[in-house]
């Protein structure tokens, strides 16, 4: 009896499926997705694509990539470059839009409609010369996660600066070192040569009133007394609040001292936030999380605008499947889950209303604001140069960090590097 329902209810949940995404669905297709692979990534998306998968009798493979973004990037473009009939989806970066554009099939037409549901910026940011390029999964906007129960027994503040933050970071890593704690530190972040550090530094710099690098009408901002002091601010952490390995550390290494209750702040994404309240954590239900601080003497946090999209590419072989099943990410069961089970940002305004998300995820309604004030990286006024643009400026921080070279030559340098690449 029990089979029969289910059975039955199997082909009701089909045949929706196939009303829903179309008659691609009757026959069964291999498809390949090309993903980064941070935090529980992998396994997440099994669990999101295991009801498409059900209902139309297509199977998806999900090829991780490098964790680094910037080497993802590299790795796309090459096979992207060469028509690579494999792969028939990419799960791309908010800035790529422009530069892979010209590869990825227009979904203006087929997604218009489940696009109304979006915050309309996202779907701004994945549109290049009015084609729909990717389909948005998830937004992203980083927090400061910190330690209340370390903060509460030392008697310190939430900091609301980046001076704050570098004392009481000191002030309590001291503390708790002092009672023999000796692996604790006090701030854990991004700071590999790599995209994430375009990142963490866009928000030392537009939060200490230096600008966003490249301002929206395409001035080159960056060489200002504010940016240098900012960086230079950032480059005393390594070695002191911070480990001297932080110049090599992306999210997951931040997250993986975090997590096992080594530092008392950490710069990250949401998705830190869902891992750090699991039960192999060891921080969980110890922290809380807040907005970055500013600079002193300003009064505005800066976030960086991050998130992921799906892109269906011109030379898969499976290009109705794929779209359908891009359509199904960005739709809102797909998103629901995502944010239940991983902690991302909806790009659909009405989940941030959802009790479930509100419940099992606090950090999302909370978030909505930050991810609507949030700053992009000037992808849009650099278009094709943003991602020459964004190692330029990485790798000027990064070195400022390591002590190779001061902030104000470092920037001064950069300023000359963005003319000349950009003129
Ligand atoms: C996160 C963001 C992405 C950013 C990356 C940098 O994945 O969503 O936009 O480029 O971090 O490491």
């Amino acid at each position: 009896m029990k089979m029969t329902c289910k059975s039955a209810l199997k082909r009701t949940v089909a045949a929706t499926a196939i009303a829903t995404f179309g008659a691609s669905a009757l026959s069964a297709a291999e498809i390949t997705y090309v993903s980064g692979a941070v935090g529980n990534a992998i396994e997440d998306f099994k669990t999101i694509v295991a009801p498409w998968e059900e209902a139309t009798g297509h199977t998806v493979t999900l090829v991780p990539m490098p964790a680094s973004t910037t080497d993802q990037f590299g790795q796309y473009r090459l096979w992207l470059a060469a028509g690579n009939g494999d792969i028939d989806l990419y799960q791309t970066d908010v800035i790529w839009a422009p530069q892979l554009a010209d590869h990825f099939v227009d979904l203006s037409d087929v997604a218009g409609e489940l696009m109304e549901s979006h915050f309309p910026s996202i779907v701004e940011s994945q549109t290049v010369d009015g084609r729909l390029v990717a389909l948005p999964l998830f937004t992203d906007a980083p927090a400061l996660y910190y330690r209340k129960d370390l903060l509460e027994k030392h008697n310190q503040p939430v900091p609301t600066t980046w001076e704050q933050l570098t004392e009481v970071a000191q002030a309590v890593q001291d503390a708790e070192r002092a009672e023999g704690n000796a692996d604790i530190w006090g701030f854990v972040w991004q700071g590999n040569a790599y995209e994430g550090l375009t990142c963490d530094a866009l928000e030392w710099v537009k939060s200490s009133g230096g600008g966003q690098i490249i301002e929206p009408d395409g001035t080159i901002s960056i060489n200002n007394p504010n940016a240098i002091a900012a960086i230079e601010l950032a480059a005393t952490w390594p070695g002191t609040i911070s480990p001297e390995g932080v110049v090599s550390y992306q999210e997951e290494e931040a997250r993986g001292v975090w997590q096992t209750g080594n530092a008392v702040f950490m710069r990250n994404w949401p998705y830190a936030y869902g891992l750090g309240n699991s039960d192999d954590s060891a921080v969980k239900g110890l922290f809380e999380v807040t907005t970055l601080p500013t600079g002193q003497g300003h009064d505005t946090s800066a976030a960086t605008l991050g998130g992921w999209n799906v892109g269906v590419s011109k030379y898969g072989d499976n290009q109705e499947a794929a779209i359908s099943l891009a359509m199904y990410l960005a739709g809102p069961e797909a998103q629901k889950t995502r944010s239940l089970i991983a902690s991302n940002l909806p790009t659909i305004v009405d989940l941030y209303e959802d009790e479930d998300i509100a419940r099992e995820q606090p950090i999302i309604p909370q978030w909505k604001d930050v991810f609507l004030q949030a700053v992009p990286r000037p992808s849009a006024p650099t278009k094709q140069d943003y991602n020459e643009v964004s190692t330029l400026f990485f790798s000027a921080v990064h070195s400022v960090l390591t002590g190779d070279e001061s902030a104000a030559d470092a920037l001064a340098d950069l300023e000359m590097d963005l003319e000349d690449l950009l003129e």
